[in-house]
Parts: structure tokens; sequence; C-alpha cells
């Protein structure tokens, strides 16, 4: 569907500055932006109109991490810390995905919350189980937004009705589920997702590094998230110089088709510069960093050195799916890390964690977040009138506010993931 809307128009032209266009027109041909307009161009003078005047027209968001079977524990299970937090609560939950009448409720739920989300595109974590991870993938791909799925590997560390037999079966399950999803889905791809590096043993890591290698697919893992962790690491892979090079020995750490690490709280300066180089993606989650106690990831120094960061609900040490909620939470550890840890490192801004949840996190997935000519026509509409206001508010202050006021609960309107409508 090609077409155009006319509203109130924002979108992120650097960390630093919001494209506003009042009263402008968005015009959207073969699933992309031809560009934001303040008058319509004579060329797009056939194309439908939308009309969305009043609202405000933002670019769809970007969850860079999240895991779907947790969805079901979302907003309970606060009260522990990462490693004993995955044995009580996550794993136990994880278990249930082995029957695959559970897995469609779950996931069905999952991606229904999913497409009425000002998210249009997302990095998935599964479970181990094959065909649950394939139920999620036919469940996100009838959701209509833009995502990748990972089927979770771990041998290790994990209990009985989780862990798989063996690092071979574990990579044979694998390739089964990748030959049987490969071209099943126009909007729905694989990811290989290690768990974390103490979940997988140096036989997995090798045989995944190899499938990544031969087929030129993307990870998502978890990255220095947790004091604890970063120690258990260190004694689990001794050889390794620090916690990504135990990804990096196997090829698993950018060096072939792209990598989301999820995190970065402890990163070490040896980690962020091989992050840098290799360009791997920061998945930010303030949330989950918060409600599991992990800490405040140094974000101001990943944006200075030239990261690449997204946000991350990852949802359920994150208690929602809600990007808004993230982008709020990311300013506010912001502030108490410079104001407890570190007076140099300037808060985010507003302009900056907008511009993280769109197109700093969307160029995972190509060009997407932006209504630059050429970007995917993922589009979010609200209104904002909703939270009724009595002064007058400019654009950017009124998009800022409905981050503020959760404005993607209660004022979404319209929604569109590379040019098509998503039925809401
Ligand atoms: N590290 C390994 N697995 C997980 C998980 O499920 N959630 C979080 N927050 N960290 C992890
Ligand atoms: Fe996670």
């Amino acid at each position: 569907m090609d077409f155009v809307i006319k509203g109130d128009i924002v979108y992120s032209r650097s960390p630093r500055e919001l494209a506003v266009t009042e009263n402008g027109w968005l015009v959207c041909a073969n699933g992309c932006s031809q560009g934001v307009f303040t008058e319509l161009p004579e060329q797009w003078k056939g194309l439908q109109v939308i009309d969305h005047s009043g609202k405000l027209v933002i670019p769809g968001l970007c969850d860079l991490h999240l895991h779907a079977p947790q969805y079901a524990f979302r907003g309970l299970h606060m009260d522990e810390q990462l490693l004993d937090w995955l044995q009580k609560y996550a794993f136990v939950e994880e278990g249930k995905f082995s029957d695959a009448a559970y897995a469609r409720r779950a996931y069905g739920i999952f991606a229904d919350q999913m497409r009425r989300s000002a998210t249009t595109r997302a990095a998935i974590f599964a479970t181990v189980h094959r065909e649950a991870t394939e139920i999620l993938m036919d469940e996100m791909e009838r959701s209509g937004l833009i995502s990748v799925v990972g089927k979770v590997n771990m041998d290790r560390d994990a209990p009985a009705y989780l862990v798989e037999e063996s690092a071979q079966r574990s990579a044979e399950e694998t390739r089964a589920w990748l030959d049987c999803v490969a071209g099943k889905y126009s909007r729905t791809g694989p990811i290989i997702t290690p768990r974390f590096i103490p979940s997988c043993t140096e036989a997995l890591l090798s045989a995944l590094g190899a499938l990544v290698r031969d087929r030129g697919l993307p990870v998502q893992s978890h990255l220095s998230e947790n004091p604890g962790e970063v120690e258990l690491v260190c004694s689990l892979v001794p050889e390794s110089k620090f916690y990504g090079d135990a990804y990096d020995r196997h090829h698993l750490f950018g060096s072939h088709g792209g990598a989301i690490m999820a995190h970065c709280v402890y990163s070490s300066e040896e980690e962020i510069e091989l992050m840098r180089s290799r360009g791997v993606f920061v998945a930010h989650c303030p949330s989950s960093n918060i409600n599991i106690c992990s800490g405040i990831a140094p974000v101001r120094k990943y944006l200075d050195l030239g990261l690449r960061v997204g946000l991350g609900s990852d949802v359920a040490g994150g208690e929602s799916e809600s990007l808004f909620k993230e982008m709020r939470c990311a300013i506010a550890a912001s502030k108490m890390y410079w104001k407890y840890v570190d007076g140099t490192a300037a808060p985010l801004t507003f302009p900056e964690v907008f511009w993280m949840a769109t197109v700093s996190g969307g160029a995972f997935f190509g060009r997407v977040g932006s209504f630059e000519p050429g970007y995917a026509a993922d589009i979010v509409v609200l209104d904002d009138a909703r939270e009724p206001y009595p002064q007058k508010l400019d654009v950017a202050a009124r998009l800022e506010r409905c981050v503020y006021l959760s404005a993607d609960k209660t004022a979404i309107v319209d929604k569109f993931v590379q040019g098509d409508r998503i039925a809401l």
C-alpha cells in the first residue's frame, strides 16, 4: 500500500536533534519513506491520504532484547539478582515451553501485546525448545512486526528439565530448526542465541560459531550484566581475556552477520574497544538492570566512543514491553549514574534516548527507525490529546510528554510496519 500520512511528524536527525514537521506530509511508497514534506509534492498527489492531523507521527520503535517466554511472569519476581533469579524464576517458567499447547497460549498473548505496542521490530529470545520456538515465530509473523527470534542454546548449569543433553545435540537441534524455518516467513528470521557463557560449553560455542560462519547469521546474547556473572565467566573460561572474548574466540562477537549483546554494565576497556571495532550492538536494558539490581551501564561513555547502542526491554527482567518506559528509565538511570558514580558522565537527554529507541537500535535491521527517504515505513501514530493539556506545547515537548505519560499504552491510533498497516 502506498500512502501519505498527514500529521505532526517527528524523527531523529542525530542523537541530539529531532527533525520536527508540524502539519507535515510523510510519503510512503514500496514500504519505504519517500521523505517528509511541508507541502505535498505534485508527484505524490494521487496517493491515498491518511489524515492524522493534530496527532504525533513517529518511527516505530526497535526492541533489541527481550525474552518472549518470560512475558508470562512480567511484573513479578524482582527479589533476586541475576544468577539466583534465573534458577528460581526464569528457568522454571521456560521449562513449561516443552509443552506446545502452553507455548501456543503464552506466545499468543505475547505476540498480541507486541502488536499493540509502539514496537515495530524486535530481537527475541525463545527457549531451548525447537517446537515452541517455531510457534513463537508463527505468532510473530502473524503479528505483522518484523523480528528475529532465537532458539536458545544451553548445555550446562541449568536444571535437568531445561538443559540440553549435549553440545552436539544442541547444535543439531539448532541446525534442524534453521532448516525448518528457512524461507518460511517474510517478516521473521532466525538469530543464533547462546544464552550466555555460563550456559554454554566451549564445544557448543564452537559449533554455533561454525553455524554463524557458514550461514552468515546474526547472534544475540548477554554480556557483563552482573558482577557475580562476570566472575563466574572468568573462572569458567580462564583463557579468555575478558567476558566478550569468550564469545569472540568462537566468531560470536560480530565478526560475521552482526551481534547484539544485552546489558554491558561491567564491560572492561578492552571489551568496549572490541565491541566498537566489531560494530556490536549494545542493547541497553535499564529497567532490567534496576529490577534485578545489576547496576547502571555507562551509556554516556558508549555514545561518546561511537558504539552502536539500542534499547531493550529485557522482559521479564524488565517488567514490560514498553520502550517508552525504557526511554524514561534510561534517562533516570543516567541521572543516578551522573549523581552517584561519575560526575563527568552527563545524563542522557530525551533526543538521545529517542534516537537509541529508533534509528540507532534500528540500524541492526537495516535502514530502519527514521523517516529520511529510503528508510522502512515503520510508523506509529499517537493521539496525545487523550491526556489533555491547557497550554500550548510544541511538537517535541508533546512527544517527550507522551513518553513520560506512557502514551504507548493509551494513545496509539495507527501503526505500520514496512508500509503494511497493523490491525490494533
Ligand atoms: N542472562 C542469561 N539469561 C538471562 C535472562 O534470561 N535474563 C537476563 N536479564 N539475563 C540473562
Ligand atoms: Fe535478557
